[in-house]
Order: C-alpha cells, then structure tokens, then sequence
C-alpha cells in the first residue's frame, strides 16, 4: 500500500518538507488510545531469535535506524513501533544550528537514492538530552556526535567531549561523526594525527566513569592508505567498532541527468551499496573491529551482503524511506525463515 499509494503522493512534495510533516502527523496520530499498538502489530516482528548480543547491549533485531532521520530525538516512541532494533540520534552538536539553506534534500528517484546537504541542523546537545531522558522504551539509542560549523577543526575536540559529558548517562553508545560531507573540512578529522588526538581525548573522558561503547562513522570516499589508518588508530584507542558508511561525494554512478544541477550533498541509497560492502570487508579482513553497516539496504539481499562483508548489525535511511514501514519486518520475517 505504502508505494502505490502513500509514496506517490509524499513524492510530489519537497523531501524535507514531507520528513517533517509525516512525522508530526504519526506523532498525533499515535496520540489516540490503541493506534500505536497496532502499528507496533502491523510493523514489528518480536522473536528471540532475532536478538543479538553486541558490545554488551541487547539488540532486539539486527536493524536500526541511520543517523539523520531524527536528528532531535523528537520521534523515539513512535519509531519504536516500526520495529527497529536502535536509533542512532543526532548528529549533535553543543549548541543549536540551523544548518545549511533549503532546499537541501532531494530524491534521485532513478537512482534509488537521495541527495543532502542538511549540514546538522539540530537543536543542540541540551535540549535533545532533556527528550532522551524521557525515553522509557526497549530500543537501544545511540548518539552521533559532532562540532558546531563555527568550531575550528583546532577546537573541534572540545565540542565532542562537550556532548559527551552531557549525554554519557543517557545514551547506550556514542558515534563520533567525523564523515559528513556538509560540514566543512569535517572530513579532514578523519586524517591520522587529527583522529589520534580526538579519539584519545575522548577515550580519557570516557573511562573516567562507565565505559560507554564508542564507535566512529567513516566515509566511503576514502583511500586504502587512510582506511588503514583509521583502523590502526582505532584499535590503538580501543574504538568499539566501526560505522561503514556516511554518504558519498561521488557523483559517478549517479543516472540522473539534473544530478549536477542540484549542487553539493552526499549520496545515500543504492548507488552506496557495494563501496559500502568493499570498506566493510576491508575493515573485516585488516582489524578485530566490530562493524555496524550501513548504506544502500533496501531488502533482505541487501542485509545479507551487509552481513557477509563482515558487519555484525546494519543501520537504514535511504531504504526506509523508499520501501516503507513494512520494510524492517519483511526483512526480519525472511531472516527468520532462513535461520
Ligand atoms: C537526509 C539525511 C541526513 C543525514 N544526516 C546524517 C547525520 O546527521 N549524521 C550522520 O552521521 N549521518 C547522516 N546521514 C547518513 C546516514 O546516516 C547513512 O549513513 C547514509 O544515508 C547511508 O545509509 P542509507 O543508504 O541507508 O541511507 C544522513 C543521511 C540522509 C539521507
């Protein structure tokens, strides 16, 4: 029903505009008595088999939600009741920022795939902290962390460890985004001495207290000499795991003709899937990092070559919002049919 009918119609409209407006509609929506309870049995599969231990959290499938979708932690209880295993809120940043101009998502329908330039907009690390403590429900929830836009990449440590403190003891893991295309020079983070320094300083803060699982989310533009690097200084810092990967600047496999038209942005969706694939056996053969995949999973096919390549669970965006919100169930339906 979702692609012959509902999908058409959110088609004709601007994607943000129709992000925004869905969400708040699901949101009244499930303020009536008994709705989100049969949205729960429409959209949710609950089965032991499906759990998976991983890095001493209980994941109750092997699905989650990217980060982007809910930037503000404003939609958890709703999510929940489309049968992820984990949301992954944020980016965050310490203060609050309206990112770049709109528009600034747009849809490649040939391609399967979307364009975004959104630059973390966010509501800042405060306020999305006051809605994650009133998240009561059974999903795990991650933080994907990053810097301010006015914040040098000199100081771009300080803005990690801020949201880290703040968020420590409400959140299960957190993500150091140092991946996205949209925020200048973010990406550079992502070169050996400018990780080093980042991860140790935060792997001091974090064993102050309780060690909170920490994973860092990479691009899949890199080369094999940086991929290397990356995995060395992660395991030197005893970095969780990998997240494999944010969107991509290439524009190569791109179909559509207005592509260049449309201006910058990162691309998400299938044209990602198999670099996503390749930087996830990369760093399967060449470290003992844990591997959360993401990027271009559309269906079951799609998590098992996630899963083969080497990731031990897999996040969604792009897919989601092309298949729908039967979509995790039907994939969790058929993994449960082959096990
Ligand atoms: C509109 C949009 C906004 C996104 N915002 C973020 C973000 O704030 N932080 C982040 O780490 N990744 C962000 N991403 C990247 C996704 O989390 C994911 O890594 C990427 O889209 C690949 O997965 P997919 O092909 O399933 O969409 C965003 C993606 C989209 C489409």
């Amino acid at each position: 029903m979702y692609k012959l009918l509902i999908r058409p119609v959110f088609f004709l409209f601007n994607a943000e505009f129709i992000h925004n407006i869905s969400l708040f509609l699901v949101k009244v929506l499930y303020s009536f008595p008994g709705l989100k309870g049969i949205s729960k049995k429409l959209f949710c599969l609950e089965n032991e088999k499906l759990s998976i231990e991983f890095e001493d959290l209980k994941f109750k499938n092997r699905i989650g939600l990217a980060a982007g979708f809910d930037k503000n932690a404003k939609y958890l209880d709703e999510l929940e009741t489309f049968g992820f295993s984990h949301v992954e809120v944020g980016t965050i940043t310490p203060k609050p920022q309206e990112g770049n101009d709109k528009p600034r998502l747009f849809r490649l329908k040939s391609d399967s795939a979307l364009l975004n330039r959104m630059g973390f907009n966010n509501d800042g690390v405060d306020i999305i902290l006051n809605r994650l403590k009133k998240y009561k429900g059974d999903m795990v929830i991650g933080a994907n962390i990053g810097k301010n836009k006015t914040t040098s990449n000199e100081n771009a440590v300080e803005d990690y460890l801020f949201s880290f403190k703040i968020l420590r003891n409400y959140v299960d893991y957190f993500t150091v985004n140092i991946s996205s295309p949209n925020t200048p020079d973010l990406r550079k983070l992502q070169s050996k001495s400018n990780l080093e320094t980042l991860l140790s300083k935060i792997q001091i803060e974090n064993s102050k207290e309780k060690k909170v699982p920490l994973f860092v989310k990479i691009a899949p533009d890199l080369e094999v000499r940086e991929l290397k690097d990356i995995i060395e200084v992660c395991e030197k810092n005893k970095i969780n795991g990998i997240i494999a990967t944010n969107t991509t600047v290439s524009k190569q496999k791109i179909k559509n003709k207005k592509i260049d038209e449309l201006g910058e942005g990162g691309i998400s969706g299938k044209p990602i899937a198999d670099v996503s694939n390749d930087v996830i056996a990369f760093i399967k053969k060449n470290s003992k990092l844990k591997i959360i995949g993401v990027g271009g999973i559309f269906n079951f096919s799609d998590l098992q070559d996630k899963l083969n390549a080497g990731a031990d669970i897999v996040q969604v965006y792009t897919g989601w919002i092309y298949e729908g919100p039967s979509m995790i169930k039907s994939i969790n339906k058929a993994f449960l049919e082959i096990e």
